[in-house]
């Protein structure tokens, strides 16, 4: 079987070309006098890879020229003191939108957080309003990973009318969104979308069969070579941090695929790290942006 020349869906890359478009946007509005949009985020603990993502989130926001607020919690705060934070933050008008870093301890309810959050400010689009207006195709914020993700695949203008996309995984936060809006009537969307998990008998048929992979099931390198056909699309939404005692943060991020056994039969696929993880970061950006302007909910 002949080689194909692979090429990388560089979320790096197109995120620093989002990230541009922001700051000018940002800039105009600025000079005209209009408010600048302002994001909050809650983190309870001191999770490795939550204090990374939360710390990354926030710089984000200061190169774009947003307003970023970071309120911190030990992780033995009450479900109540939380909900009364959420509150006064549903409340503030200065503060567009915000999120609550998750997975939060065991003794809070990430559901009833969620709930408590103000759909209008829930930038994270974690709220039942939000997941069933997306679900229904009406305007709302769209969860970052897969918003990223479909933006990746416009920008790359890769085809997806009528193609067979496989979905590994039925998170709330990935997967199940990410089904959903493959299946959409839109571009990117209109596929047939076949969703996998653990308990899947057949997986690496309906893999094999796939156009597009979506692989988000948090597996270090889940996904084979020969679970793929040629030519397929791979979107790897994993991170697992994989101990690795020859670098200094001791640990390696991992995707969920074997690249270097589907990269050489992938037409397009995307590097871990560099390839979701950016988009992510900059799709809540957008969402930012969004929620400052009021464009989705007044
Ligand atoms: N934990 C993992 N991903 C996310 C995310 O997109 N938002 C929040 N709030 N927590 C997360």
């Amino acid at each position: 079987m002949e080689e194909q020349q692979y090429k990388l869906l560089d979320g790096k890359a197109v995120s620093a070309q989002m990230k541009q478009e922001m700051a000018e946007e940002v800039a105009q509005i600025k000079a005209a006098g209009g408010k600048i949009p302002h994001l909050a985020a809650i983190l309870v603990g001191h999770d490795g890879g939550s204090e990374t993502y939360v710390a990354s989130k926030v710089k984000t926001c200061n190169e774009i020229g947003f307003k970023s607020t970071l309120i911190r919690y030990e992780s033995d705060v009450t479900e109540e003191e939380l909900l009364r934070k959420v509150d006064e933050l549903n409340n503030d008008p200065d503060v567009d939108g915000f999120i609550v870093q998750l997975p939060l301890p065991k003794h809070i309810s990430e559901q009833k957080i969620i709930e408590a959050i103000d759909y209008r400010k829930d930038v994270d689009g974690f709220h039942p309003i939000n997941v069933g207006r997306m679900s229904i195709g009406l305007p709302c914020f769209v969860s970052a990973t897969p918003a990223g993700i479909l933006e990746l695949l416009r920008r790359y203008e890769i085809p997806t009318r009528g193609k067979h996309c496989v979905v590994l995984g039925r998170s709330n936060i990935v997967g199940k969104p990410m089904a959903t809006l493959m299946m959409q009537k839109a571009y990117p969307g209109d596929c047939t979308v076949t969703v996998c998990h653990s308990r899947s008998e057949n997986l690496k048929e309906m893999c094999q069969s796939a156009d597009i992979i979506i692989v988000a099931l948090g597996v270090p390198e889940f996904l084979k070579g020969d679970m793929v056909k040629d030519g397929v699309v791979i979107v790897d939404v994993g991170t697992t941090r994989v101990p690795d005692a020859s670098r200094k943060s001791g640990f390696k991020l991992t995707g969920d695929v074997k690249f270097d056994e589907v990269a050489p039969k992938a037409s397009y696929i995307t590097p871990v790290p560099g390839g979701v993880g950016p988009m992510t970061i900059i799709s809540l950006m957008r969402n930012t942006l969004l929620a400052g302007k009021k464009a989705i909910y007044k």
